[in-house]
């Protein structure tokens, strides 16, 4: 076979580990580490500044790479950000403007309603700007512009290596439109690059919390329902964990604001759902602390991703935190996707699942 599972018993296992490695390829690709600029390996056929509006289209996994896209698009270049999962995108009639930025973004580069999104924008005469994997697809050939993920060929049907790799792009991308539209200084975004620059080793680091990850697996596996909650940037990675772990190891998931908890899910919380709570150290931090202490009161079992554990261990008891590496927390998820998969990654070995080909799902969706 072209490619192999080396050491790993699954194809997932190893998409997982090799992350340090290429997301660190797709960031030498962004990014100019003498002169620490974004430097896009494209010449863009419009300036930044004359945009006015951003759309992100894509499915699944590549949909919450998106949906983190745009609070970086939003925070750094002030740039609005409408976001939409394809399927809705292709048929809601979107009106798009003549010189609008459409972004895509597909690991296959063949998922049909991706396509079918893009060939829409097009012919409303936006500009289309396509993050791929693979470079031969459809998608790419049909894009304007294609920023390609160095993530190398992925074969486990549930996305893992693709999906840093997608944010490393659109953290650049974000960074490269934050300065052309004056909304960043030089040292604004040598501070931004210097962040990039950490994540392959941040990445390794958090691969070494896996023995203590395989544990609480065992006791997530004997649940029938897991909630996932995240503010910010981990709102939308709280949505990908709920979806790797429902893909591979078939218990339910879902994902929500934490901010949302009140507004109906808390009525779930009992001492048999697990809350799984992305809270790296950020501006929201406290505000999910409290959300925690009212799971907590609620006899809910939280497991913790954070690096900020004295933070949250002093006011709530009945915690496992899963200790993350210091860092600012403005790439955090592309660092807690680790802990993120490797959870549902275990959990679905505890239940016995088919890990690389999940039931009733195809690697790339090319029917509607
Ligand atoms: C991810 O784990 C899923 N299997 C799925 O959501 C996937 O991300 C989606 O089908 C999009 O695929 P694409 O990136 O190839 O377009």
């Amino acid at each position: 076979a072209l490619v192999d599972k080396a050491n790993y018993r699954h194809f997932m296992a190893k998409e997982i580990h090799e992350q340090p490695e290429v997301v660190g390829h797709t960031l030498a690709r962004y990014v100019d580490m003498a002169t620490e600029r974004v430097t896009l390996p494209v010449k863009l056929p419009f300036d930044f500044k004359d945009i006015q509006r951003v759309s992100i289209t894509a499915c699944g996994t590549a949909s919450y790479a998106g949906f983190i896209g745009r609070y970086w698009l939003e925070r750094f270049a002030r740039l609005p950000v409408e976001l939409d999962v394809a399927s809705e995108f292709r048929y809601r009639e979107a009106p798009l403007r003549k010189g609008d930025l459409a972004i895509f973004i597909s690991q296959s580069g063949e998922t049909a309603d991706t396509l079918a999104a893009l060939r829409y924008a097009k012919a409303q005469g936006a500009h289309t700007l396509s993050v791929v994997n693979v470079p031969t697809s459809t998608i790419a050939r049909e894009s304007e512009i294609v920023l390609q993920t160095v993530a190398g060929p992925e074969i486990g049907v549930a996305s893992t290596k693709a999906f840093t790799c997608q944010l490393m792009v659109l953290a650049s991308l974000a960074v490269a439109a934050g300065r052309a539209r004056g909304e960043l200084s030089d040292a604004d975004e040598a501070k931004l690059v210097h962040g990039l620059v950490e994540i392959p080793r941040l990445m390794s680091e958090a691969l070494t919390i896996e023995p203590q990850i395989e544990k609480l697996a065992r006791e997530l596996s004997k649940s029938r329902d897991v909630l996932y909650l995240g503010r910010g940037t981990s709102y939308p990675l709280a949505l990908e964990g709920a979806l790797k772990l429902k893909e591979i190891s078939y218990i339910h998931a879902e994902g929500y604001a934490a901010g949302e908890l009140k507004h109906g899910p808390i009525a779930l919380i009992d001492e048999h759902m697990p809350v799984v709570v992305i809270a790296p150290y950020d501006k929201v931090f406290e505000k999910t602390v409290s959300n925690m202490q009212e799971v907590a009161a609620r006899g809910g079992k939280i497991i913790l991703m954070t690096d900020a554990k004295g933070a949250a261990e002093a006011t709530i008891q009945s915690l496992v935190t899963i200790v993350m590496p210091d860092m600012g927390a403005a790439f955090a998820p592309i660092v807690y996707a680790v802990p993120v998969q490797l959870l549902a990654y275990h959990t679905a070995v505890v239940m016995g699942t088919d890990v690389d080909q999940p039931r009733n799902l195809a690697k790339s969706v090319t029917v509607e």
